[in-house]
């Protein structure tokens, strides 16, 4: 399918929610299935991503009820899965299944499969192998990349200090330190999203202060609970690039995640010029959450501090997005992770923006981005549902119609994306090629 956003006519205005927090709704999928008793969700993400973790748990025997209140998760023990368990494009659901699964003892000396799709089997998996696998773990892997086998094993603890700043492969290690003997301790580079330490309290974990680490002791018990999800930062930065982008937008953002190690892209959006509002709420359990009025901003370029990258590290292909069209250059650096995401962010947005007609430079850690009018023009997303999504905005503000090509793939984090976006204003349609 291709996505097909027209220049924008009126300025995009009105109320606006977004989805449910795609890494807060796989983290309570995980630990809802392994905690004993009920847990009760609501807002959960309903998307490609969130649903192949659900399901995975379905496979290994949690009982999964939903209604129109939310889902329920009965768990506490895990069964071997009659097939591989297949995550799709999800690096989230992979990584944190693995360690999850990695040691657990109602599942020890089986073999439990991962498999994922061609984006997900190509990238990096080591990063979550070599910690686990220094931990007693049995894991097999394609080179380093999935398909993995994990027979589950008895684990030993261990104090892990993480090359680069991930929050998939801290919480990997820290829900395998859940069933090993002893302390396992995390220390990360710089901070990354900490959703697997907000959540854990809630199903009866205690945390360990692992300074200059975080950590938990293995053998404790989780408890079902109830988690109410919050709105997706991640989601929600679409739309407000695409009220910063047209002239006599002004959009009220509610229920938003405002988790101070994810807030990189509001700090961003500001240093640019975009004078956001914030009214932080009561917060939902241990996640702030809050109120957000964004109105149309001349942006300008600026030089984003690499310390900030790590925070707002999956909004990057929107960033880029606005910086294409602001005033002078913006200079992105430290951000080469961006190109183990799935698709290499740095090269495909900048292929995308040359196309649109955007003057730039990639770097091997990030780009160099000259603000100036946008083409219209046919751009491909190289099955990256983030990439089309940045992409298609500009469709805005171009001078014709920007069409993403096999622009489904925005269903893997936001299916409602067309949907939200056409009732804040905008006119975007899907055109079937076949
Ligand atoms: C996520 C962590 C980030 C992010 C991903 C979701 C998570 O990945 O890019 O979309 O939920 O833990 P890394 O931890 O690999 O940076």
């Amino acid at each position: 399918m291709r996505l097909r956003v027209h220049p924008a006519a009126r300025g995009l205005s009105g109320h606006y929610q977004p989805p449910g927090d795609k890494s807060i709704s796989h983290r309570v999928a995980l630990l809802g299935a392994v905690a004993a008793g009920q847990t009760r969700i609501t807002g959960f993400l309903e998307a490609a991503d969130t649903r192949a973790t659900l399901a995975a748990m379905a496979a290994l025997g949690a009982d999964v009820v939903e209604d129109e209140t939310g889902i329920v998760i009965t768990g506490g023990r895990l069964e071997p899965p009659s097939q591989a368990l297949d995550l799709g494009n999800s690096g989230t659901g992979m990584r944190l299944l693995a360690g999850l699964v990695a040691g657990r003892r109602d599942l020890l000396g089986e073999r439990i499969e991962l498999i994922g799709d061609a984006s997900l089997s190509s990238r990096p998996m080591d990063r979550i192998i070599d910690p686990l696998a220094a931990m007693g773990a049995n894991i097999e892997s394609s080179g380093g990349k999935a398909p993995l086998v994990i027979v589950p094993s008895a684990l030993k603890s261990i104090r892990y200090r993480l090359p680069v700043a991930s929050a998939q492969v801290k919480s990997a290690v820290l829900l395998a330190g859940l069933s090993a003997a002893g302390d396992t301790v995390v220390e990360e580079p710089g901070p990354s999203r900490d959703h697997t330490e907000r959540l854990l309290p809630a199903f009866g974990v205690s945390l360990l202060d692992g300074e200059p680490g975080i950590g938990v002791r293995g053998g404790q018990k989780l408890t079902g609970c109830q988690v109410r999800v919050p709105g997706d930062l991640s989601s929600a930065a679409f739309v407000m690039a695409a009220t910063l982008l047209v002239p006599g937008s002004k959009v009220v953002l509610e229920n938003v995640g405002l988790n101070p190690t994810r807030d990189g892209v509001l700090r961003i959006f500001d240093a640019m010029g975009a004078a956001l509002r914030k009214a932080p709420g009561d917060g939902v359990g241990a996640e702030p959450v809050g109120r957000l009025e964004v109105g149309h901003a001349r942006l300008r370029g600026i030089e984003i501090p690499a310390a900030w990258v790590p925070l707002a590290i999956d909004e990057f292909p929107v960033i880029m997005a606005l910086a294409a069209a602001a005033t002078g250059t913006t200079t992105i650096k430290g951000a080469a992770e961006l190109r183990v995401k799935e698709s290499d962010r740095l090269a495909v947005m900048c292929d995308g923006l040359r196309q649109l007609g955007v003057k730039l430079s990639e770097t091997p850690d990030g780009a160099v981005i000259e603000g100036g009018p946008i083409r219209g023009g046919r751009v491909d997303c190289h099955g990256d549902h983030r990439i089309a999504m940045s992409l298609g905005l500009l469709g805005l503000v171009a001078t014709g119609p920007v069409e993403v090509e096999r622009a489904e793939w925005i269903a893997t984090s936001y299916p409602g994306f067309v949907a939200d976006l056409m009732a804040l204003g905008a006119e975007v349609e899907w055109i079937d090629d076949e």
